[in-house]
């Protein structure tokens, strides 16, 4: 896919961390205009209760109403693992359209097997407005957005760039955080790779966004950097300590470290919800109802 990214689009940047999670959400706003767009939302579970409620999502609305901004566009950068969408409850409460990446039929019908829904579940990505291709394009106001593809920590993932920012949802961490895992279904650690490759060839003062950040060695909590930042000092893949990192290396690496991890504490509730588009599944009298699929994972 050919981009020319526009650099002289500066939007307006608001983040919204979420402790529970680990979570940033974004809202972006064009330069010029009232339009904006909410990235990676929040729903909050208290999964030992079964509760649900909606303070971070809250917050982000209540912000968009006092700054008078026209919400257009409801981005998921991936299906997450760790933490529920709050896209419908936002689009409820103050319109646009909720858009993922087109490969999320692919996660549907790996997960819809998994969590054995029924035929009502529909693998088509039909519970999202817009499916988006590599390089496909939207508007924000007068500012366009271009949605590019990044499968390897999921087959869905996507960076979506807005003039000098781009939203790297779980692609790339903080330089001191690498990279996120490519163990989960679907994940592939060489499409990892390949997928950072790309978001490393963006212009070098690109502003990065990260979706996820757990404070590595103590440090106080950040989400903001740049692909120059990236490219040199990117613990998993950075040039600056010695020769560039060949794509053996990196499946290697990631390999060896995903082994270790556990499985994150919400993934059960959050690929059902968020494979929906952030709706709950429901039980055959219509309650919202999750299920855990036992040894399924
Ligand atoms: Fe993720």
């Amino acid at each position: 896919m050919e981009f020319e990214a526009n650099m002289n689009v500066k939007p307006h940047v608001k983040a919204f961390f979420d402790e529970d999670s680990n979570t940033i959400s974004y809202v972006v706003k064009e330069p010029d205009g009232p339009a904006c767009a909410v990235i990676d939302s929040v729903m909050d579970l208290d999964y030992a209760a079964g509760r649900i409620t909606q303070d971070h999502a809250d917050e982000m609305i209540a912000y968009i109403e006092a700054q008078g901004l026209k919400l257009e566009w409801i981005i998921e950068t991936h299906v997450h693992a760790d933490h529920l969408s709050a896209a419908p409850y936002i689009q409820d409460r103050l319109g646009g359209k909720i858009g993922v990446g087109a490969r999320i039929m692919e996660v549907q019908e790996v997960f819809g097997k998994i969590f054995n829904e029924g035929t009502e579940f529909q693998r088509d990505g039909s519970q999202f407005d817009a499916l988006f291709e590599d390089g496909d394009t939207y508007q924000i106001g007068a500012m366009t957005a271009t949605a590019i593809a990044t499968p390897g920590h999921t087959p869905a993932c996507m960076v979506h760039v807005m003039g000098d920012a781009a939203f790297t949802g779980d692609t790339l961490f903080m330089p001191d955080g690498g990279s996120a895992r490519a163990d989960f279904p679907g994940g592939d650690a060489g499409e990892l790779y390949d997928s950072i490759q790309r978001v490393l060839s963006l212009p070098d003062d690109m502003r990065l966004f990260m979706c996820h950040d757990y404070g590595p060695n103590g440090r106080e909590i950040r989400w903001e950097t740049t692909v120059r930042e990236e490219r040199e000092h990117n613990i998993h893949i950075g040039t600056k300590s010695g020769s560039a990192v060949t794509r053996d290396e990196f499946i290697a690496m990631r390999k060896a470290r995903d082994e270790t991890l556990a499985m994150p504490r919400l993934i059960i509730p959050s690929l059902q919800v968020n494979m929906r588009a952030g709706e709950l599944p429901r039980d055959d009298k219509g309650n919202p109802m999750l299920k855990v699929p036992v040894n399924g994972l």
